[in-house]
């Protein structure tokens, strides 16, 4: 199953009752194996989950702490693109060249790396003294 293929069927499942907004994302981690997740939302706005961060979750619940591609579906006009909280946590187990394709639910795609997504990215060196 392609990866795309797997997040347009994991955003069925997604549970968006507030924005009506479904996000499908599926990651493969570096054994090859695929991992997806939907965004899940509450009614405390704030304590949703996004798509991503939920395929996240799943690979380093199965072991893994390395992605090497991603993929995020969603209805909309134009692909859909991570915020800035997922691209973080993409940026926490991807390397910059990871590439990210974001799709519609139509068709229409496009693709960019993490380090593209998030340039100048806060990361560990950052707490490195002097
Ligand atoms: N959402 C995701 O799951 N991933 C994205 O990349 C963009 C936004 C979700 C969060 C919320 O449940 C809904 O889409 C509307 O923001």
């Amino acid at each position: 199953m392609t990866l795309l293929k797997a997040a347009l069927d994991v955003r069925e499942n997604a549970y968006a009752p507030y924005s009506h907004f479904k996000v499908g994302a599926a990651v493969r981690g570096a054994s090859g194996r695929t991992y997806t997740g939907c965004n899940v939302e509450n009614v405390a706005y704030p304590e949703g989950i996004c798509a991503e961060g939920g395929a996240i979750a799943a690979m380093v619940a199965a072991g893994e702490t390395e992605l090497t591609e991603v993929c995020v579906v969603a209805d909309c006009p134009d692909p859909v693109t991570p915020c800035g909280g997922c691209r973080q946590k993409l940026a926490e187990f991807g390397r910059h060249d990871v590439k990210v394709t974001m799709a519609t639910v139509s068709g229409k795609v496009l693709e960019a790396t993490i380090g593209e997504l998030l340039p100048a990215g806060f990361n560990s060196r950052h707490m490195d003294r002097g």
